[in-house]
């Protein structure tokens, strides 16, 4: 079942989400079913559980588009649930980024190379890995939207400026898009 793609301006975006317990979410693989269906049907490759409203610490992942640039991603479709960044390192490199709540804007986003994680797959089996390449980018990504920050929160305070008004006419809805959202700020009808 695709779900509604929360935009930007709704407070689910701006808080921490809480850790899951496995006894608490039975029905979690539906959950991440229906993740990967909506993100898929949104030409996305990551998606966090704030987005479709529910503030945990949940997201999926699927890298295969970027396969052809890094052979290593063409399988790459991982959940992770109760994450947790251990280290960040290597040098910065930014990336032109975008995200599903945030429909037409991409701006240059620069992060660490490196990331070390621990988290629990949809079988509540636990890791701890490294990731580089597109592959950190994404999770770090999706990984910030469970601490509740955008990637235009790193954006430089003119860049940010410059957005400003394309912001506020998403969180109304004024935005061409073609997966369902929701939008906070939205006139009746719409
Ligand atoms: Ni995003």
């Amino acid at each position: 079942m695709k779900l509604p793609i929360i935009a930007y301006g709704d407070p689910v975006l701006r808080k921490k989400a809480t850790a899951i317990q496995p006894d608490e979410y039975p029905h979690i693989k539906e959950l991440v079913g229906d993740m990967f269906e909506t993100m898929y049907a949104a030409r996305g490759v990551g998606l966090a559980a704030p987005q479709v409203g529910l503030s945990m610490r949940l997201f999926v992942v699927d890298a295969s588009p970027f396969g052809d640039d890094e052979p290593s991603l063409n399988n790459f479709r991982k959940v992770f649930i109760n994450a947790n960044i251990m280290e960040e390192k290597g040098e910065e490199w930014a990336f032109n980024e975008g995200c599903l709540s945030i429909p037409d804007i991409r701006e240059d986003v620069s992060r660490k190379a490196i990331i070390n994680i621990s988290y629990y797959d949809e079988n509540w089996k636990h890791h701890q890995e490294s990731f580089d390449g597109m592959a950190a980018r994404i999770i770090q990504h999706e990984y910030d939207h469970i601490e509740g920050k955008l990637f235009t929160d790193k954006l430089s305070p003119l860049r940010r400026r410059l957005i400003e008004k394309k912001l506020n006419e998403i969180s109304k809805g004024m935005v061409d898009v073609d997966y369902k959202m929701k939008f906070p700020a939205a006139k009746k009808g719409r």
